[in-house]
């Protein structure tokens, strides 16, 4: 088959299409020809060899895809060949043929695209993961969400709406992602380059904060996350984008207010823990919401590329003025 192949680690002109050993689906796998395939940042740290990638899976890139199945493993009994479908995998995306767990893969209904299908998985998976499994949201709560135009950003704005957040705050780096959050359904997005974001949301809340926080930024963040966070607060730590040392942190916040710091990954996590987020995904979100035309949340697609074109996809995710997945069509 054709993939998409790192010459060197390095910059996105390390990029080509080249020929790669087509993969041969496991008992619980199936084996799907990929119409797209979606751009994830941890791809541009992969393509520069600074991101483990797990055990036993493909080098290729690529975490999450949709298709058409080519064959299913001799365990496979939801899935045929012929059906279109969707799935979160380890790697092994950026090409003409993928394995994905029978366990994560899901149906696509009619009313989405392949377009929209590939930009569900990886994005919902861990926006869901981030404020129910890890921070445990319950409806009233206020949260706080980072780079809120990011792909998760704007997956996790929509269910907080949705599952009943008192504010939702965001924070973002311009004032067309501020009107892009907002009409998203954040209460307050606050532009972190114009404006002091602790500032505003400590005013906001009257001194009270939030009591979780959905954190990608890290070190640049740190100590405004701790002055924010509330009594009993949760932080998730999803990434460190702007670095990881902090220093000169005093840790007795952490006791006064009772903080809870959680960090969490998706990609590490085993395929049952996984196949749970499907699962909830997929019966809450997907066939609730995207089986049918303007069925309440929405996937925002921002760019569509095709592969030929995987620098310049990968030149655009990195300049970050995204607001929402960028896609690559395999041709
Ligand atoms: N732990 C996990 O399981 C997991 C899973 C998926 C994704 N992630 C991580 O979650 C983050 C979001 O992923 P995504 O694919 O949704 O991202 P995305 O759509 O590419 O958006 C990322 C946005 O983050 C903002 N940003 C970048 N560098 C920044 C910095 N130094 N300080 C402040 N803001 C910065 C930029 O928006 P502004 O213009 O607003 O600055 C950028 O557009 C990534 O870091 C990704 O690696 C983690």
């Amino acid at each position: 088959m054709r993939a998409v192949l790192v010459k060197q680690p390095g910059d996105a002109s390390q990029l080509t299409i080249g020929d790669y050993e087509t993969p041969t689906p496991s008992k619980t796998q199936v084996l799907v020809k990929v119409h797209c395939f979606a751009l994830n940042r941890m791809d541009l740290l992969q393509r520069e060899n600074k991101y483990p990638v797990p055990p036993g899976a493909s080098p290729i890139l690529g975490v999450e895809v949709s298709g058409i199945v080519e064959s299913v493993g001799s365990d496979v009994y939801d899935f045929k060949p012929g059906d279109a479908v969707f799935g979160l995998i380890p790697g092994g995306g950026y090409a003409e043929y993928a394995v994905i767990e029978a366990a994560l893969t899901m149906h696509k209904p009619d009313a989405l695209s392949f377009e929209e299908a590939a930009a569900i998985p990886e994005t919902w998976f861990t926006a869901y993961q981030a404020l129910f499994f890890v921070a445990e949201f319950k409806k009233g709560q206020d949260v706080l969400i980072h780079a809120g135009a990011s792909g998760v950003g704007i997956a996790a704005i929509q269910l907080a709406k949705y599952f009943g957040a008192n504010h939702i705050f965001v924070t973002v780096g311009s004032d067309e992602k501020v009107k892009f959050c907002e009409e998203l359904g954040a209460t307050k997005a606050v532009n972190y380059k114009t404006q002091n974001w602790s500032e505003v949301i400590l005013k906001e809340t009257d001194n009270k904060g939030v009591d979780i926080v959905i954190d990608f930024i890290g070190k640049n963040y740190w100590n405004q996350n701790m002055q924010v966070l509330g009594l009993d607060g949760h932080m998730v730590i999803l990434a460190y984008m702007s670095g990881t040392m902090v220093e000169n942190f005093d840790i007795s916040v952490m006791l006064r207010k009772r903080l809870r710091i959680e960090g969490s990954a998706l990609r590490s996590r085993t395929v049952e823990y996984q196949r749970k987020l499907r699962d909830a995904v997929y019966d809450q979100v997907v066939k609730e919401h995207f089986a049918e035309e303007n069925g309440g949340l929405k996937i925002y697609v921002d760019k569509v590329f095709d592969w030929k074109d995987i620098g310049n996809a990968h030149r655009y995710l990195e300049s970050n003025q995204s607001m929402g997945k960028i896609i690559v069509k395999v041709t």
